[in-house]
């Protein structure tokens, strides 16, 4: 018999990491070739005519697996009875700008959406949160949503991780698919910490095959760090295909499950690893059939240390910043 569709809402749908999501979420590479979707698209009042070509590609892909569609610039219609909501729509940064520098411009929004899920979505929808500063926007979200769980509420830290398994399969010769037990903690900002100290390929740790410390700290933490800043000066424009990759990675981990291999998530603190409840933080999670387990007990040396305190303060400073808001 026949799935009933699914039922998907994408923020910013007529921007340009929307332009790399819709259509591969239509195409089922997100919850597979037999799972109908349909897609509910906000964007803001002048968006929508922009919105509506997006619309018309989507028509013109013939996709079998697209069983509805609805455009919107309310969040209350976007955000009604979605199982999945990814909250992409926001402003990027542009060269020289950090990506906590958008939090005045960007937080307001999602007081108003959270506030809309809350009243509208499904009790079991799982959202992501992509537009930036994506951890405080999670958090407000979540905030801004109490009768929802908070672990319906994620942000995306995948596009990290991502970027550094690459980099890290290059460096120790590994096919990427092969690198697993890597992590990326705390804040999809420059002081996440990519931390491969278990990380392994073919059974070999990767840490002792690669054997350079000082490649680790100089290179390897750093350039994964400020990879994002590094494609805008190329492009000129903020990562978007790798973006919406990564988000579609995210989700299909979060709801169909890694199948044991851990994967970096940004999720409410449960208080481990002494990162205080709540902050939406960047940790090693395992998936299964929508929940999701961190990988416990974890040994965290002085420098591992250091790094999660450096990159937990900024999320204070970030909450503390956004406060009013939630007041
Ligand atoms: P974009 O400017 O191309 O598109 C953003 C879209 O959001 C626009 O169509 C805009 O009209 C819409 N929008 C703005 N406010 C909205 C609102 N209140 N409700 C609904 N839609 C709204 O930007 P983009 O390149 O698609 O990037 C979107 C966001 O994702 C940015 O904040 C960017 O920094 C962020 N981003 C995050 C990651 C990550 O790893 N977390 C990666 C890449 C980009
Ligand atoms: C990225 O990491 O590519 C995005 O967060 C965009 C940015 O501002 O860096």
């Amino acid at each position: 018999m026949a799935k009933s569709p699914v039922r998907i809402a994408v923020t910013g749908a007529a921007g340009q990491i929307a332009y790399a999501l819709v259509f591969r979420i239509a195409s089922g590479a997100l919850l597979g070739p037999d799972q109908p979707v349909i897609l509910h698209l906000l964007d803001l009042p002048q968006m929508q005519g922009a919105l509506g070509g997006v619309m018309m590609e989507l028509e013109d892909c013939a996709f079998p697996l697209l069983a509805g569609m609805v455009a919107t610039d309310d969040p209350k219609v976007a955000f009604k009875d979605i199982d999945i909501g990814f909250l992409v729509g926001a402003r990027p940064r542009g060269k020289g700008m950090e990506r906590k520098d958008l939090l005045g411009a960007n937080a307001e929004i999602f007081t108003v959406q959270g506030r809309a899920l809350n009243e509208v979505a499904k009790r079991s929808a799982r959202v992501l949160v992509v537009g930036n500063p994506a951890n405080t926007n999670a958090y407000i979200a979540m905030k801004s949503a109490p009768d929802l769980s908070p672990d319906c509420f994620s942000a995306m830290i995948r596009l990290d991780h991502n970027r550094a398994a690459s980099m890290l399969a290059a460096k120790a010769g590994v096919n990427v698919g092969d690198v697993g037990k890597l992590i990326v903690w705390g804040n999809h900002s420059p002081t996440m910490y990519p931390d491969y100290r278990f990380a392994e390929a073919g059974g070999r740790k990767l840490a002792e095959a690669i054997n350079d410390e000082a490649w680790n700290r100089d290179v390897f933490i750093p350039t994964v760090g400020k990879r994002g800043a590094a494609v805008i000066e190329a492009r000129g424009a903020s990562s978007a295909a790798s973006a919406a990759n990564a988000a579609i990675d995210q989700v299909r981990d979060w709801v169909v499950g890694s199948d044991g291999r851990w994967v970096s998530m940004a999720i409410p603190s449960d208080g481990s690893y002494g990162i205080p409840e709540g902050i939406m933080f960047g940790v090693p999670v395992t998936t299964q059939g929508g929940v999701v387990t961190r990988v416990p007990n974890l040994a965290i040396d002085a420098f591992a240390q250091s790094r999660l305190d450096i990159t937990l303060n900024e999320l204070k400073e970030e909450r503390e910043a956004i406060a009013h808001l939630l007041a």
